[in-house]
């Protein structure tokens, strides 16, 4: 064992996600060290969303192992895991609409201590979690427009939002899927910045991205998946201009041009 597997916030060994006869993950392992910001990378289906789930407890591994801070947690329900410290920024944003943006981020500020989505409802009016909420607007950048109703926020502010949510849960480890999904390259650079401020300040975070870009520009490390498998993991230059990882992106659709930007002499 090395010095960093001892240290790692995040350990993930040999899991396995099996969806009927679909292996959608198999047998994954890779590390988050603290304080790092992750890029977890791959092409269209590789299994990156299975992978967040498994880590949360949205689905359930088949098999391997997930220890937060050397302590196991692939058994335990997902309320369980977030008092253990991780948050969940989902890759399709669905805020309450009818609701003000900042009472979406209080009821996730309230759901922390609560878990219960009617027990948070009653704490909304209170003063903790709407402080807490527009902190968390600020550091998100999106503070002018709490008092605005979801319903009629552009996706750039959504995305903030669902961000801002994810963070009211005071998490040391943020997963965040396709942050930067659907917005134009000024607004996913933005928010690229928000995102390596975040981290930061300390909280570890791991990115699922297509924006390969930017990925190249915050990210520290590398953790490629194909197929459901592991392919490469390192520091973000090296792994991109790995073979096996072009040939990947080669075979996917969306971001052949964008991992493929020099020569290749191989199927
Ligand atoms: N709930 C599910 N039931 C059955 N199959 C699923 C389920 N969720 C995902 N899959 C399958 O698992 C594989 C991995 O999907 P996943 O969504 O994790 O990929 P991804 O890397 O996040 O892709 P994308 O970049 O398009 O978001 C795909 O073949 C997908 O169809
Ligand atoms: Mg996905």
């Amino acid at each position: 064992m090395n010095a960093a597997s001892s240290t790692a916030l995040l350990r993930v060994s040999d899991v396995t996600v099996r969806f009927g006869g679909l292996t959608a993950i198999d047998k994954v392992s890779f590390e988050v060290l603290p304080g790092e910001l992750l890029g977890l990378i791959g092409p269209n289906g590789a299994g990156k969303t299975t992978l967040l789930r498994a880590i949360t407890g949205v689905v359930s591994a088949t098999d391997g192992r997930v220890e937060l801070e050397g302590r196991r947690i692939d058994g335990l329900p997902i309320d369980k895991r977030i008092l253990r410290g991780m948050s969940l920024s989902q890759q399709l944003v669905k805020p309450f609409r009818d609701i003000s943006v900042i009472d979406n981020v209080a009821l996730a500020a309230g759901g922390a201590k609560t878990m219960s989505p009617l027990t948070s409802l009653m704490h909304v009016a209170r003063h903790q979690e709407l402080a807490t909420a527009r902190q968390m607007l600020e550091r998100v950048g999106i503070a002018q427009h709490a008092d605005q109703f979801a319903a009629t926020q552009p996706l750039g502010v959504l995305k903030r939002l669902e961000m801002a949510r994810a963070l009211a849960l005071k998490p040391r480890l943020l997963l965040l899927d396709e942050p930067l999904a659907g917005l134009n390259s000024n607004e996913a650079r933005g928010l690229a910045d928000t995102i390596a401020e975040i981290n930061r300040q300390g909280v570890t975070i791991v990115l699922i991205e297509h924006n390969l870009g930017e990925v190249m520009r915050i990210c520290q490390r590398l953790v490629v998946l194909d197929n459901g498998r592991k392919i490469a993991d390192g520091p973000p230059r090296a792994v991109m201009d790995d073979p096996v990882v072009r040939a990947a992106y080669l075979g996917g659709d969306t971001l052949g041009a964008a991992a493929a930007d020099g020569d290749q002499n191989h199927a």
